[in-house]
């Protein structure tokens, strides 16, 4: 096998077996088994996994795991997420474009807020949201919860850069109970896929995302409904709730989120298929306000809200 010429650092041993560069190669065949399998971008996706690959064995891998139906971000290892590297390990939750709504309401509501604001980010997975929201406004108090250890863990390499603090457990059960009544901001993207449409779902999803990732129950709101109904003893005064959700469950969403105490508006953008039910805490403590009952519609366009 082929060892490329030196330099090696002085006093370390030479490796014995380095793959030859795999560049330059040729595009075409890794382009023509992506196609034949069914991948629309399939010379996008043949450029990310030449540059990922380190020699021609591990090209072939990568490849394999691809055509095999495995999420492109899972083979790579990595999203792109807010101009974000992402890790994403095998059977964690690939964040997905229309999340990064949650991230610019989130930032529009916290900048300039003049203090560190206290941000959780439930059901994190892999901890894109509460990370891009964390690189846009620099320091924050970051608390990022999931139920998978596998995720815990991907979240974990996430979020060391910008420091925040990884919990493992179910919904609420998972945080410090020194962060209860301080939450400025809580982001959630819990499962909302009702039960029966999971088998619906394209494969790379259904095949290799977790049924716990997906699965919202049979409306696909039970998550929701248990985020909603925790979050007002969470939030400070006045703090706010993101939920994720489709344009089809805003309103049982943006229902749940009123029951819970907290005053609901649903903001949607269509270019992203992204729909967003915010919860606005009363600026008085939970004891002494009373519960809002008006949802309002609010929609993205061209960037601003309407
Ligand atoms: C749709 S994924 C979203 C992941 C991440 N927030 C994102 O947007 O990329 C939902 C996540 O919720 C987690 N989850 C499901 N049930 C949970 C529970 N009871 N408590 C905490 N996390 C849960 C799953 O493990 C999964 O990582």
């Amino acid at each position: 096998m082929h060892v490329p010429a030196g330099p090696y650092p002085p006093g370390q041993p030479e490796p014995e077996e380095v793959e030859p560069p795999v560049h330059p190669q040729d595009p075409a065949p890794v382009v023509a088994r992506l196609r034949a399998a069914g991948c629309v971008f399939a010379e996008d996706e043949a450029a990310a996994l030449l540059a990922a690959a380190t020699g021609p064995g591990s090209l072939a891998a990568l490849v394999d795991r691809r055509v095999r139906g495995e999420p492109l971000e899972q083979v790579l290892g990595w999203a792109g997420f807010c101009g974000l590297r992402v890790v994403v390990e095998p059977g964690v939750f690939v964040p997905r474009q229309r999340s990064t709504l949650l991230v610019e309401r989130a930032v529009a509501l916290l900048r300039g807020s003049g203090r560190t604001p206290v941000v959780v980010d439930l059901c994190c997975g892999s901890g894109a949201v509460g990370l891009a929201v964390a690189d846009a406004l620099g320091p924050v108090e970051l608390h990022a919860a999931d139920v998978d250890a596998v995720a815990v863990r991907c979240a974990r390499r996430n979020l060391a850069r910008v420091g925040g603090s990884v919990h493992r457990g179910d919904l609420y059960a998972a945080l410090p109970a020194a962060v209860r009544g301080r939450v400025d901001l809580l982001v959630a993207n819990a499962p909302y896929v009702p039960s029966a449409a999971v088998a619906l779902l394209p494969p790379e999803a259904r095949d290799h995302e977790p049924r716990a990732a997906l699965d919202g129950g049979p409306d696909g709101t039970d998550l929701q409904r248990r985020v909603a109904a925790g979050a007002r003893s969470w939030l400070a005064p006045g703090g706010t709730l993101l939920v994720e959700t489709s344009a089809r469950q805003a309103p049982l969403t943006a229902t749940a989120v009123e029951a819970g105490g907290l005053r609901a508006t649903v903001v949607r953008d269509d270019e992203r298929d992204a729909t967003v039910v915010v919860g606005t805490s009363p600026r008085t403590p939970v004891s002494e306000s009373s519960r809002c009952a008006v949802t309002h519609a609010v929609t993205i366009r061209d960037g601003s809200v309407t």
